[in-house]
């Protein structure tokens, strides 16, 4: 039996994901140690290997067959656009994709106005923008705070994830409109979806039990 692997998104989300697998009887103690500086974990007995990776990386090794699964948010399959087979919902990491910014530009979006948008998420924007509301935009790709944004003038609104929504209120800003909702999930590379469907078959099966 060949190893299956997962890449797991780093941070928020992995450590629901190894509590998630825990129900279902895999472990990965290796892995909960916080100090460990090792890079790629295996359980020898059920023949699977685990390694964490930055989240929008995770598309990627699934893509090109170096995880055979992927476990991340919603927010980077669709920002990452790869090609990947969506096969699970997993429940945890639930929060929108939202336009904010200040009440006072609800306006511009109303009025379809030429106004900026700071996003970490620029395809995701492009998409609600051009192809939902049909409204010509200018898109800024940030890195992180992007609640900054509209607080300095960098731009009217903000594409961004909304959980819940404190940043946002500590801000003084608002959600003038919801994009998407996201979750947890499960990705799977199309070759190895074919080649190991029973084991993947069943992994999901099991997964639906314990969601
Ligand atoms: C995310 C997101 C918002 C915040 C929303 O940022 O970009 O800033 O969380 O959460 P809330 O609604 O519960 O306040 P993250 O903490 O991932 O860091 P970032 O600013 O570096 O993107």
């Amino acid at each position: 039996m060949r190893y299956l692997t997962f890449a797991l998104g780093k941070g928020r989300l992995a450590n629901q994901t190894l509590e998630l697998f825990e129900k279902i009887g895999i472990t990965c103690e290796e892995m909960k140690d916080k100090k460990s500086r090792k890079l790629i974990f295996v359980n020898e007995e059920l023949k699977l290997k685990f390694f964490l990776a930055k989240g929008p990386d995770v598309p990627t090794y699934v893509e090109y067959g170096a995880a055979d699964i992927g476990i991340v948010g919603r927010d980077t399959i669709l920002e990452e656009e790869r090609n990947v087979y969506e096969v699970l919902d997993l429940g945890y990491g639930k929060c929108k994709m939202c336009i904010c910014g200040p009440k006072e530009a609800s306006g511009l979006l109303k009025h379809h106005e030429l106004i900026r948008v700071a996003t970490k998420y620029p395809n995701i924007a492009k998409d609600y923008f051009y192809n939902t509301k049909h409204q010509t935009v200018e898109i800024i790709k940030l890195n992180g705070s992007i609640e900054l944004a509209p607080i300095v003038g960098l731009s009217e609104v903000i594409c961004d994830i909304v959980e819940t929504g404190s940043t946002l209120r500590e801000n003084g800003l608002a959600v003038l409109e919801e994009v998407c909702s996201l979750s947890a999930r499960m990705i799977v590379n199309p070759v190895s979806m074919r080649m190991e469907s029973d084991r993947i078959k069943e992994l999901i099966n099991r997964l639906r039990t314990v969601i």
